[in-house]
């Protein structure tokens, strides 16, 4: 027998596995350290009485020895007024609740981890030789940024604290030296180049980059003008302080976030940004409370919104989620850089081709038509064969149309006859990456390819050749300007406006380590969030660096912000406020806006918290009168859930029902220095099922003489406590969950006994359609009558009838024999990802430690819905699992 502490937590589904249950891998995929907590204490102007006591440090210390909880100090934190408290490494996870019943205490919270982030794109040593990569000028015409700079506005005395991977100084363009007096000027490095994550960091002075990511970061925030690509950061003239907080592999954890972010503080940081996060959709973990608070002072931080697009919505990320925080989603860069074949036997411009790096082909090559039109559609399908004549297609580089099949039934024809090398021409379907397994195949445009099958035709010899370097061209993306696929959706779950607003993140080129090939080219809301924060260098160095203007700045990026459409068709509606945010950020029209409205952001919550009635007050602050009118624009109506309420996955299905918005007046007037107050009523859409939760969203347009300012709504026309929370379905894993694996981690059936050596003990697997507030799983009686409202599969529904009725329906009353764990604000699953479901492996212990008598149990889970009244039992999904014994 084991003397395993509480419950293990292990599992994971990698998103390329098939959905097999057996799958199922034994790691911990729970984004929380097992066993560490950051404690909260009231800052000593609030126990002023009790000062002889000591610190609150040693107060708290003192406390929870005298209870006998025993624990490590991890950090401690002592910025009154932001965070006081401690993480601490408990020995039984039940002493939660003994804790935060202790004198002083504020809150008890688990330690997230956040994975490193993942950029969409990453091509690292970009050579000058590539020439048209796009400059950083295409990000800075996009946003006005080049328009401040050529007024002299370039962040001069303004101090960016940027908590990432670390920088390379030692980079020309990030100044070369590190220290005060440089452009790198200070930071620290809380973690050391061996943590990962779950070991202890190593903490020293020298906060150098060993990942890349912080560097590519720091250069989008300041980078120096001058250099081989003509790239400039945001904030050229910016003092910029380098917090590492990642190793050189590996996550990093909350507790050394917030002593990052509370640094960055006592360091008179005005910015604070953070290009990492973890899928969440609470605005509730430590990182984000905190992250929150140093904005509500007035310094600004920017963190990123996400790259996990394809998952849907109700997913943005924390710390990002923190309320008062700009959220940043990512808008595509509007020129990508892309490869070119030269092209030689008829005179041709050469040829671009999808994509980022050049295909690996040595030499020239001769050009080979597997049909001899350009208007063969189903070109070298199996529904037609190429003739038994063909050549051997080895020497070749041969050449397909696009369509009827797919690619990989094309690409197989032609290699049954040597080919190596595939140009597929494109039939007019567009212009973008294909996906074509491990043959060496790229899409080339209609045109071109309509143009080389029509000469090969004709009878000319035509070579081709793959330029390793210099191939590179600027390309305009079609979907350049628009939000990127990637950026992730919110709402929060607790309708919070999630993402802010946009910056150029897709195709982004910055300075890379040296080491590393010195300059790259990447792409995620990574390379978005440094462009506000150095956006709001610019704003406070305008401004004053002062907490009022800190505090006005995401009210007034988001009302300057250029809404982005769903698509470059004209008439498409907006993209969802809960993708793109307010808009793309205008800097030059947010520093010389002459109209300000008091809020950016009009929350009207779901229709059980129904907040339709909404104010904002518009200001002239110009030196004229000006004459205002008022427009509603919609944005599509973001269809969330699929008919399982399951999230709907990117593109998440929009609708075209909207809200109805009304105003007191459309039209008034202002002299300069006098304010109006709109009085808003939206009402809410109704055209949709409640069930798909529609999240609607729209823009409130101010409009004068010479300028346009908004103010963005979002509402969801649903109560979402309605909304499941857990998947009661066996679409998943074709098993209905939740369920228990057996130790051969299948579903068990029929009654067992697990003994608790080695791997024979049960496992729960359970997946979260939706976030819940709180979750718990308890010990019950194997014959406890209580009717929980999930299924179980009909046969190992064993003892289950109905219970009394609850007088008062007090939850406390369902009998049960010890808590196994409890959980607050766990994020929902996402199916395209590691975490597509939970597993918790249980062990013959109770939370806190104490062994559990041999006998037949079961486990009940129980998951308060959305917005649920935790003290009502209704709120409460439940779910009894099958009897299992302990005979440990
Ligand atoms: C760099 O920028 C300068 C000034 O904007 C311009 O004249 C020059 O052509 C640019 N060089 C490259 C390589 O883009
Ligand atoms: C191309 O040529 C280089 C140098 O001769 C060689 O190292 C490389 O393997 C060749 N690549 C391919 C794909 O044949
Ligand atoms: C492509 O089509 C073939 C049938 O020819 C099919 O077996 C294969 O699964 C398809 N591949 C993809 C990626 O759709
Ligand atoms: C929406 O209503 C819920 C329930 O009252 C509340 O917890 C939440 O904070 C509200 N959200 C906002 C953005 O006001
Ligand atoms: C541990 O929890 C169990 C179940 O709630 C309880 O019966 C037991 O008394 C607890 N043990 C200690 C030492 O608190
Ligand atoms: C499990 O153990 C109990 C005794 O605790 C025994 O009565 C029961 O028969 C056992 N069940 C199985 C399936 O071995
Ligand atoms: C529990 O059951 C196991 C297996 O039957 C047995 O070895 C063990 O002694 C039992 N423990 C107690 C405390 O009875």
């Amino acid at each position: 027998m084991k003397a395993a502490l509480s419950l293990a937590l292990i599992s994971a589904l990698s998103a390329s596995a098939t959905k097999s249950i057996s799958d199922i891998k034994r790691v911990t995929n729970l984004a929380t350290v097992p066993n560490k907590f950051i404690v909260e204490v009231s800052a000593p102007a609030a126990l002023a009485s009790k000062r002889e006591l000591g610190t609150p440090h040693e107060q708290l210390y003192r406390s929870l020895k005298a209870r006998k909880i025993s624990f490590d100090v991890e950090n401690e934190y002592d910025s009154p007024g932001l965070f006081v408290g401690a993480a601490l490494t408990l020995a039984d996870t039940q002493a939660v609740s003994k804790i935060l019943e202790t004198e002083g205490v504020v809150a008890i919270r688990p330690i997230r981890t956040y994975a490193r982030p993942k950029p969409v794109l990453i091509k690292a040593g970009i050579s000058p030789k590539d020439a048209g990569l796009p400059d950083a000028e295409s990000t800075h015409v996009m946003t006005g940024v080049d328009k401040l700079h050529a007024k002299g506005i370039t962040g001069k005395g303004v101090k960016i604290g940027i908590i990432d991977s670390g920088i390379d100084y030692s980079h020309p363009s990030l100044g070369g030296k590190f220290g005060s007096g440089n452009k790198i000027a200070g930071g620290f490095d809380f973690v050391g180049d061996g943590y990962t994550g779950g070991n202890a960091p190593t903490p020293d002075e020298d906060p150098m980059d060993c990942g890349g990511h912080g560097t590519h970061v720091a250069g989008i925030v300041g980078a120096n003008p001058g250099n081989e690509f003509n790239i400039s950061g945001v904030a050229p003239d910016a003092t910029i302080f380098g917090y590492r907080i990642f190793g050189c592999e590996g996550s990093t954890n909350d507790d050394v976030i917030v002593d990052a972010l509370l640094r960055g503080v006592k360091d008179g940081m005005n910015i604070l940004t953070l290009s990492l996060g973890g899928s969440d959709g609470w605005t509730e973990g430590t990182g984000s409370v905190v992250s929150s608070r140093i904005a509500a002072t007035g310094r600004i931080v920017t963190i990123a919104a996400g790259n996990e697009g394809a998952s849907g919505s109700w997913y943005t990320a924390s710390p990002g989620n923190g309320i008062d925080v700009i959220s940043v989603a990512s808008v595509d860069n509007v020129v990508i850089p892309l490869q070119t074949i030269q092209v030689t036997g008829v005179t041709h411009a050469p040829i671009v081709y999808y994509a980022t790096f050049p295909l690996p082909v040595n030499g020239t090559l001769p050009l080979y038509a597997t049909s001899k039109t350009s208007d063969v559609a189903d070109d070298a399908c199996n529904s037609n064969p190429l003739p038994a004549d063909t050549p051997d297609l080895s020497g070749f580089v041969v050449l397909v149309r696009r369509g009827t099949c797919n690619f990989t039934e094309k690409l197989a024809n032609v290699a049954a006859h040597g080919a190596k090398v595939v140009l597929i021409y494109d039939n007019g379907r567009g212009f973008a990456g294909i996906s074509v397994g491990d043959y060496t195949a790229v899409l080339i445009q209609t045109e071109d390819g309509n143009f080389l099958a029509e000469q090969l035709a004709s009878g000319a010899k035509i070579s081709v050749s793959f330029p390793q370097t210099g191939g590179t061209v600027n390309f305009d993306d079609p979907k350049g300007g628009l939000v990127s696929d990637f950026s992730t959706f919110g709402p929060t779950n607790d309708m919070y406006f999630k993402p802010a607003l946009a910056a150029p993140g897709g195709n982004i080129m910055s300075t890379y380590p040296l080491a590393k090939g010195k300059w790259a080219l990447l792409s995620g809301t990574s390379m978005a969030t440094p462009f506000v924060a150095g956006s709001s260098a610019l704003l406070l160095q305008f401004k004053g660096k002062n907490a009022a203007v800190g505090r006005s700045a995401r009210t007034l990026f988001q009302s300057t912000a250029a809404t982005v459409s769903s698509s470059k068709t004209d008439n498409d509606p907006l993209q969802p406020a809960s993708q793109q945010g307010a808009g793309l950020i205008q800097v030059y029209d947010a520093l010389y806006a002459t109209t300000t409205l008091s809020k950016g952001e009009l929350l009207l919550n779901d229709t059980a918290h129904f907040a339709g009635k909404q104010k904002f007050t518009v200001t002239n602050n110009g030196k004229k009168a000006k004459s205002y009118s008022l427009k509603h624009v919609a944005a599509a109506t973001a269809l969330t859930l699929d008919k399982n309420s399951f999230p709907a996955l990117y593109p998440v299905p929009v609708s075209a029902n909207v809200a109805q918005v009304s105003f007191n007046a459309d039209k008034f007037k202002l002299q300069p220095g006098q304010s109006h107050e709109v009085a808003v009523t939206v009402k809410a859409p109704t055209g949709d099922e409640a069930a798909s939760l529609p999240v609607y969203s729209g823009y409130i347009y101010v409009s004068s003489a010479n300028e346009i300012v908004h103010t963005s709504y979002l509402g969801v026309a649903a109560a979402l406590k309605n909304t499941k929370v857990v998947d009661n379905t066996d679409i998943f894993f074709g098993v209905q969950l939740p369920t228990i694996l057996d130790s051969t981690g299948n579903p068990q059936k029929g009654a067992v006994n697990y003994t608790f050596v080695g791997d024979n003990a049960p496992t729960l697997l359970w997946r979260q359609l939706f976030g819940t507030p709180a979750l718990r799983f308890d010990l019950v009686d194997a014959a406890t009558k209580f009717t929980p409202t999930l299924k179980t599969r009909a046969k190992d529904s064993h003892v289950i009838s109905f219970t009394q009725k609850h007088n008062g329906g007090t939850f406390a009353k369902v009998p049960i024999l010890g808590p196994l764990l409890e959980l607050q604000y766990l994020s929902r699953n996402d199916e395209q990802q590691e975490t597509a479901q939970y597993t918790v492996a249980l062990t013959n212990t109770f939370a806190n430690g104490t062994v559990i008598p041999n006998g037949t149990y079961k486990v009940l889970l129980r998951a308060l819905k959305v917005t649920g009244n935790p003290t009502n039992e209704d709120d409460w999904e439940s779910w009894l699992s099958p009897i299992f014994g302990i005979a440990a």
